[in-house]
């Protein structure tokens, strides 16, 4: 198409004029080079800015956004893809997962004996003890996390072989968690009746140093370890305790001395051991010890091994009470309506401070105590409890308690809505000879 077009933009050489000398040479028309572009001039091509020049693309965003969705959907694809192949490999997995666990299982046997890791031997072998009985040489099962395995530790045994098949992880006592009051008493300060002398000193002994423990510093005197509480049954030294419990938000355990008496030899001591280790964990605890006469008894010649091993979970006691340091967070209460007969080494200074007594209710405690029983119960118009208050019986908070529960009890039998003054005369008639005989009506009949 550019063929004979004459005077091309760039010929090859000369003008190429018809009758050139060369041409006369060649005697035979050639036309000219065709020219390798034909349009406008180009125009001289800058170096810098023609290698930043991008080529143009179209259409842009649909194409980008295409690209996107399809990468999408191709990795949700493999997603899926992985998906179903690990379905496929893990599923027999499991199912060999259940079988060993089953071989497992039998290996350890069932019911497991639980001991006590005594000394490590080598990888596999250890000296383990139950609580009954002699120490044994025995092997550790493979599957055994050896790492966690350290003397002193809880294990499960084999209950025939005796080989160890387990470690038991919690390192708290299951006896001593449950001693933990998880849900808070019920009863609080407004529920005793008096013993305002009672109140503001356990208040001083056991809730300010927790709460406060500065004071004592500043005044340069250690707070007390501890309080005990005596005096005759049912004068409301439980409730005080609950009270207490009710009030502060510290860790409350509880236990009764009878508690702390265990079959094994050794098992008291370490549960008073056990009980004051998680008191410190937990703190700021307060240990409550009801009737402490079961083991703070007077040492004397012991003639049985219980009466023995009795004595020596109180030493335990008397031990964990110099034990630990008195401006740590524990505080310990005890209760006991027999304070004679505790052994003096518990009472001493140092170890429990302050006694704090409960005697019977005076006249103004007893109608307090009158007051609170009655308040929920409905009573008659001609009930009058000041007869009672002023009685010349004694009577602990127990009796008034029970004799409100006892003509609420009348007037029911008799179907009536209204608790009346003969139900009350009746109902500590019967309370006081209950009290007196200290046999209950119609055992001997
Ligand atoms: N001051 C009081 N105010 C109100 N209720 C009281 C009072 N004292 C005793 N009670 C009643 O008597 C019941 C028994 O009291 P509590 O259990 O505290 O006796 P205790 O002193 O622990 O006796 P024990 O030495 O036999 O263990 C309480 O549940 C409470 O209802
Ligand atoms: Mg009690």
């Amino acid at each position: 198409m550019g063929q004979g077009t004459p005077g091309g933009l760039n010929r090859p050489r000369g003008d190429g004029k018809p009758g050139d000398s060369s041409d006369k040479k060649d005697k035979k028309f050639e036309p000219a080079a065709p020219p390798s572009r034909v349009g406008r001039k180009q125009r001289k091509q800058k170096g810098p800015e023609a290698a930043a020049r991008l080529p143009t693309v179209t259409p842009l965003s649909k194409c980008k956004l295409r690209l996107l969705k399809l990468e999408r959907i191709k990795d949700y694809l493999l997603m899926e893809e992985e998906f179903v192949t690990s379905q496929e490999r893990l599923k027999p997995q499991e199912e060999k997962a259940e079988e060993d666990r089953s071989k497992v299982d039998d290996l350890r046997g069932s019911p497991m004996s639980v001991g006590n890791l005594e000394e490590l031997i080598d990888e596999n072998h250890a000296i383990v003890s139950s609580s009954v009985g002699p120490e044994y040489y025995v092997s550790i099962l493979s599957f055994v996390n050896k790492d966690q395995l350290e003397p002193g530790c809880a294990i499960l045994m084999h209950n025939k072989v005796l080989s160890v098949v387990g470690l038991l992880q919690d390192e708290v006592d299951p006896m001593v968690s449950v001693m933990k009051v998880e849900k808070a008493p019920l009863e609080s300060y407004a529920d005793i009746g008096g013993l305002d002398a009672q109140i503001q000193e356990i208040k001083e002994a056991v809730e300010l140093p927790l709460t406060h423990p500065e004071l004592y510093e500043d005044i340069g005197i250690k707070p007390p370890k501890g309080v005990i509480l005596y005096g005759e049954p049912g004068t409301g030294k439980t409730l005080l305790a609950k009270a207490v419990a009710n009030s502060t938000s510290a860790t409350f355990l509880r236990v009764v001395g009878s508690e702390l008496i265990q079959k094994y030899l050794g098992d008291g001591p370490k549960l008073v051991r056990e009980l004051f280790r998680v008191a410190d964990d937990l703190s700021p605890s307060i240990v409550f010890i009801d009737e402490i006469d079961a083991v703070g008894t007077k040492r004397y010649d012991a003639h049985s091994g219980g009466e023995r091993e009795i004595q020596r979970t109180m030493l335990e006691l008397l031990n964990q009470l110099d034990g630990f340091d008195s401006r740590g967070d524990v505080k310990v209460i005890l209760a006991t309506n027999r304070i004679e007969s505790l052994d003096p080494a518990l009472l001493r200074p140092g170890r429990i401070d302050r006694k704090i007594e409960f005697p019977l209710p005076d006249i103004k405690t007893r109608r307090r105590i009158f007051q609170i029983h009655t308040s929920r119960m409905t009573l008659a118009d001609d009930v009058n409890l000041e007869e009672f208050v002023m009685t010349k019986d004694e009577f602990s908070g127990a009796d008034i308690k029970a004799i409100c529960t006892e003509a609420g009890l009348l007037a029911l039998r008799e179907r009536r809505m209204k608790v009346t003054h003969g139900d009350f005369k009746k109902a500590k008639e019967k309370v006081m000879f209950k009290k007196k005989e200290g046999v209950p009506e119609g055992l001997y009949m």
